[in-house]
């Protein structure tokens, strides 16, 4: 039997609770598919600081280089919120990570199915059949890791802080790679989102994509816009979009904006693709929910596990290659939404189901 193993990583808040559900799928959808999976768990974040002194303990960066896959969950809250910035759960796992398996792409699935319009901020009539678009956002390169990145004291008593905004051809054509194979199992339309009006790294980047796209996928429909002008137009229209292909900071901020337009966070799920292939010669990569640890609400037992669920079917996808599981997966999350399943969260008035009952509605339907 086909076996893959993965890290799971469930960090903070309501991150545990909704990984018991994306397992309880998962586990599932094996059955149903005839491979097997095999997983084993480590404390990161506020957990791995709590645990073992640090955000990323040693220990959980082993599991993760022994596993095909991270299914991570969500990390921070409070308790750690005074930490030195460097230090705070969020960066100090999910940099050091990305960094360490040189997770360059990021597919963030912008995807609001029209039941739930009400949960968009946009007004319905803007979105009569919901959302459904892709952000690939470059994740390893641009302003986050460019050399020099210092903060020094000047001869004149002034300080001064640096970032350095750096791309190469290369790193370029990879994530344009991506926005290709995407927009190839969708409607064939991708937008490229630069500054090329002030930006140098932006020249080289509409310069590259532009050729590489003429030379290895002439058939799609190839646009580019300015990053202010993308997030005006994401606001006022987004289903003008539906593959948008853009660079690590710009990516971080239009990803936000899609996010919020989609309506709930809790339905959100995200993968940040490697470059190093697995065991079974696909991409490494790392799954999570778009959304955070909602401490608010975390061990109550009604949180929303969709996006962690839907984080699940895209490493069945992404990187054990099971694109029916994957898709089977989708459909039931959709299906039980669809037949008046609501988390609070989604609920809009309807009687809201706690995350056992959600996760069971989808069991059921898969
Ligand atoms: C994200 C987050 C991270 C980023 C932070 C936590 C470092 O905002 O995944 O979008 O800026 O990339
Ligand atoms: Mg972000």
């Amino acid at each position: 039997m086909k076996t893959f193993t993965f890290a799971v990583l469930p960090g903070d808040g309501i991150g545990p609770e909704v990984m018991e559900s994306a397992l309880a799928v998962l586990q599932k959808s094996a059955d149903r598919h005839g491979f097997a999976l095999k997983h084993e768990e480590a404390p990161v974040g506020g957990a791995g600081i709590d645990q073992a002194g640090k955000a990323l303990p040693d220990a959980t960066l082993d599991l993760c280089r022994r596993s095909e896959a991270i299914l991570f969950g969500s990390v921070g809250g409070p308790k750690w919120e005074n930490l030195p910035p460097a230090e705070q759960p969020e960066r100090a796992s999910l940099l050091p990570l990305r960094k360490a398996f040189s997770l360059f792409a990021n597919v963030r699935p912008g995807l609001l199915y029209a039941e739930l319009c009400p949960a968009s901020p946009l007004k319905s009539e803007r979105i009569p059949e919901g959302i459904d678009m892709v952000c690939i956002r470059e994740l390893t390169g641009g302003i986050y890791f460019g050399e020099p990145k210092t903060t020094r004291t000047l001869e004149d008593g002034d300080i001064e802080a640096i970032d350095t905004m750096v791309y190469r051809k290369s790193e370029i054509e990879r994530i344009a790679d991506v926005a290709i194979a995407t927009a190839q199992g969708r409607t064939k339309k991708v937008c490229s989102v630069d500054k090329a009006n002030v930006l140098e790294t932006s020249v080289l980047w509409r310069k590259v994509v532009t050729e590489y796209f003429a030379q290895k996928a002439p058939e799609i429909e190839l646009s580019h816009m300015y990053v202010d002008n993308a997030a005006m137009q994401l606001a006022r229209d987004p289903n003008q979009f539906d593959v948008i292909l853009t660079e690590n900071m710009f990516g971080d901020i239009l990803s936000d904006e899609m996010a919020v337009i989609c309506g709930s966070l809790g339905m959100l799920c995200s993968a940040s693709l490697g470059v190093g292939k697995n065991a079974h010669d696909l991409p490494f990569g790392l799954y999570e929910p778009a959304g955070g640890t909602a401490p608010d609400i975390a061990g109550q037992g009604i949180a929303n596990p969709c996006a962690q669920i839907l984080s699940a079917a895209l490493m069945l996808r992404h990187s054990f290659g099971q694109d029916q599981a994957a898709s089977e997966i989708e459909s039931a999350v959709r299906q039980a939404v669809t037949d008046g399943f609501r988390t609070g969260d989604i609920a809009f008035g309807k009687e809201a189901v706690g995350t056992k009952a959600m996760t069971e509605a989808i069991l059921e339907r898969l």
